[in-house]
C-alpha cells in the first residue's frame, strides 16, 4: 500500500489527477472506476481541467459507476447516475456508449449484476478504481460484515451511511437499499485509488490501514492489494501512527536510482 498525506484536500486530489493523467499518457483507453460522494469532486474537476486544456482526450476512456441506490430512477436527482453525468460526464468527450452504470430500477436484480460484471472483463477489468471511503469503513456500498469477496449486488445500507449521505428524512430512511459493485470486484481493479478528507475519516483510515484485515472494516481488504494508494489529507491522517514513516516512503520513492548509482559509484568503498 502507499500511503500519501498531503497538506489539504485540493494537494490530495492534485496527487490523485497526476496519476490518472499518466496511466492514461501510457494508456489512452483506460477503463476508470467512479466513486460518488464529496471527497472525489475535486478529482473530478482536476480532470475536466485537463480535458479543457487539451492534456487530456476521453473519447476512448470507459467509466464504470461504483454504486447506485435502488429505486431511484437514473436522471433522479439523489442517484449516482446523476451526480456523475452533472459533476463530469457532461464536461469531457467521454463517448455516452464509454458509460456504464448500476441500474436503480433492473429489471432483475441478480441479471443486472451479473452483466455489469461480465462487462467489466469484456472491458479487460477497471485499471484505475476510485474510492472514497465511509467513517464506518465501508467502500462502495459494501457495509462492514460485507465478504470480503463479494461481487456486484444488492446491498442493504446502515443508517449510519443513509444519515451521512443525508437519506434520513424525518426518520424515514429513503432508499434502504443499493447496488454496489463487490470488494472482490474492487480487488481486481489494477490500481485503486482511495481518498479521504477530514477529521471524520480519520478512524476508518487508521483502522484500514493499520488495523486488521476485518469484514468489520472494509477497506481494510486494501492491505492485499497489490497497488493501493490511499489519498488523504492531514486531518483524515490524523489517526495513523506511523504518519513520518509514510511521509518519509514518499518523499523517497523516486530517489532509488540515484541511490544504487552512487552506491554503484563507491562499491566496496562504504558501508551503507
Ligand atoms: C457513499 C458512497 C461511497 C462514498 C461514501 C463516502 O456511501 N456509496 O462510495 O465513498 O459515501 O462519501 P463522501 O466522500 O461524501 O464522504
Amino acid at each position: 500500500m502507499e500511503i500519501i498525506i498531503k497538506a489539504n484536500y485540493d494537494l490530495m486530489c492534485e496527487e490523485a489527477v497526476g496519476f490518472i493523467h499518466k496511466s492514461w499518457q501510457k494508456k489512452t483507453n483506460l477503463v476508470l472506476g467512479l466513486a460518488t460522494g464529496r471527497t472525489p469532486l475535486g478529482v473530478y474537476q482536476g480532470l475536466i481541467r485537463l480535458f479543457e486544456e487539451g492534456q487530456m482526450d476521453f473519447s476512448e476512456v470507459t467509466a464504470f459507476g461504483l454504486d447506485e441506490y435502488l429505486g431511484l430512477e437514473a436522471n433522479h436527482p439523489e442517484s449516482f447516475a446523476s451526480y456523475l453525468e452533472k459533476i463530469l460526464y457532461q464536461h469531457i468527450n467521454i463517448k455516452p456508449e464509454n458509460i456504464f452504470r448500476l441500474d436503480g430500477f433492473p429489471e432483475e436484480i441478480e441479471n443486472h449484476c451479473q452483466e455489469y460484471e461480465n462487462r467489466i472483463k469484456q472491458v479487460g477489468g477497471i485499471d484505475i478504481q476510485i474510492l472514497g471511503i465511509g467513517t464506518n469503513g465501508h467502500i462502495g456500498f459494501n457495509e462492514p460484515s460485507s465478504s470480503l469477496s463479494s461481487r456486484t449486488r444488492i446491498k442493504t445500507l446502515t443508517r449510519e451511511t443513509l444519515a451521512a449521505n443525508g437519506l434520513i428524512v424525518k426518520e424515514k430512511a429513503i432508499p434502504r437499499y443499493c447496488l454496489t459493485m463487490g470488494i472482490g470486484t474492487i480487488m481486481e481493479s489494477g490500481t485503486v485509488i482511495l481518498l479521504a478528507s477530514g477529521r471524520d475519516k480519520s478512524r476508518a483510515i487508521h483502522e484500514s490501514v493499520e488495523g486488521p484485515i476485518t469484514a468489520a472494516v472494509p477497506a481494510s481488504i486494501l492491505q492485499l492489494h497489490p497497488r493501493a494508494k490511499f489519498i488523504c489529507d492531514e486531518d483524515a491522517a490524523s489517526e495513523l501512527t506511523k504518519k513520518d514513516y509514510y511521509k518519509w516512503v514518499y518523499d523517497h520513492k523516486d530517489k532509488v536510482d540515484g541511490y544504487l548509482k552512487k552506491l554503484s559509484q563507491n562499491r566496496g568503498r562504504t558501508k551503507i
